[in-house]
């Protein structure tokens, strides 16, 4: 058993990691994140100026634990550029990394994003980066932050990097639900293109595994849930056709919206969630693949997830990552 701090244990991810790692017999500890407001360019130059004073503190309230997971954040993909994004995103991990380093805890494990490879062709556990929007932005520079923080050896870091977060009663689950209920199922292509989503018991349970093992790589992605367009859709609306649209307009469409998506975060987290749905996106296979790690929930639990959606988009719907 694991002495294990979870930051961000009242949110949606954290509540799925407190369950798999206290199901996996850790002793769990929540505790609140800092709300942190940065500015991106002072945090690039003078990183730790913002948090100093939260240091001391955090660093007693992580006396005696062996691990750290940091499930806290601003899970908004539609979030126009602030201080407090920055903060929660990029400034928030590094504070926790030093405050570690201070309190001689050995791991941190931080919950990032496949965002932060926005468009690349395929996901990858590499560094190359593609954010497409400020969110993105964000949690690639908390990315950043803490590959520095690692390589100056202050604490053994994990980046895990989970796509799109399905749940029961998650606003974003049951806006696709409505979605694919409502509207034509377009796609781009046969609708056989893979496409990175991921079920939140599942995400609970990797971030399990990552603690699991003795060490981990920097950055580690969830493993790809074997769901195609079509699949996708036929779970959460069965028997509907696919409605299939010319490729290279939609491209030519998609591109045309980008350069109002760069100052309109809104408008680009929608075209960047048709762009997944029309295209899908590949990904290689990584860590916890070569680990033999297994998903605990396979399409049962995505059919009782798209089941339980009730098929009227919630009022005041805010796009999640
Ligand atoms: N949901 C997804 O589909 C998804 C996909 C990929 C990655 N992620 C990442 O996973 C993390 C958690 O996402 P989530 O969906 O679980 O979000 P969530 O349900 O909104 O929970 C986030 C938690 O973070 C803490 N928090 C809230 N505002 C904060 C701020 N300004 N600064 C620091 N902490 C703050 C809160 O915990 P306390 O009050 O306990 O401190 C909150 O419960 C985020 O960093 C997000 O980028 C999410």
């Amino acid at each position: 058993m694991t002495r294990i701090a979870l930051f961000g244990a009242t949110g949606f991810i954290g509540a799925a990691c407190a369950a798999a790692l206290f199901g996996a017999g850790h002793e769990v500890l929540p505790r609140p994140a800092r709300r942190l407001w940065v500015d991106g360019e002072a945090l690039a130059h003078e990183p730790r100026r913002a948090y100093r004073p939260h240091l001391a503190r955090l660093a007693a309230e992580l006396d005696g634990v062996e691990a750290v997971v940091n499930a806290a954040g601003v899970a908004v993909s539609a979030a126009r550029p602030s201080p407090g994004l920055v903060g929660a995103n990029a400034a928030w991990p590094l504070l926790l990394a030093d405050a570690c380093e201070q309190a001689a805890v050995p791991r941190l494990v931080h919950v990032s994003t496949a965002a932060v490879q926005g468009r690349a062709d395929r996901l990858d556990e590499s560094l190359r980066y593609a954010p497409v929007n400020p969110y993105a932005r964000s949690k690639t520079l908390g990315e950043q932050l803490l590959r520095d923080a690692a390589a100056a050896g202050r604490v053994a870091v994990t980046l895990y990097r989970p796509p799109s977060v399905h749940g029961p009663g998650r606003r974003m689950t049951t806006a696709f639900a409505a979605f694919c209920q409502r509207w034509p199922l377009v796609t781009c292509g046969d609708g056989d293109q893979p496409v990175p989503v991921a079920l939140i018991g599942n995400v609970g349970a990797a971030v399990a595994a990552i603690l699991a093992a003795r060490s981990a790589p920097l950055v580690v992605s969830h493993p790809y849930e074997g769901h195609t367009v079509r699949t996708l859709y036929e779970t959460f609306a069965p028997g509907r056709p696919l409605c299939p649209l010319p490729t290279r307009a939609v491209r030519l469409l998609l591109r045309a919206a980008e350069p109002t998506g760069q100052w309109l975060p809104p408008l680009s987290a929608v075209c960047r969630r048709a762009e997944l749905l029309l295209f899908g996106q590949g990904q290689e296979s990584g860590w916890l693949d070569a680990r033999s790690f297994r998903l605990p929930l396979g399409q049962p639990a995505w059919d009782e997830v798209a089941a339980a959606a009730p098929h009227r988009p919630p009022p005041g719907d805010r796009p999640t990552p």
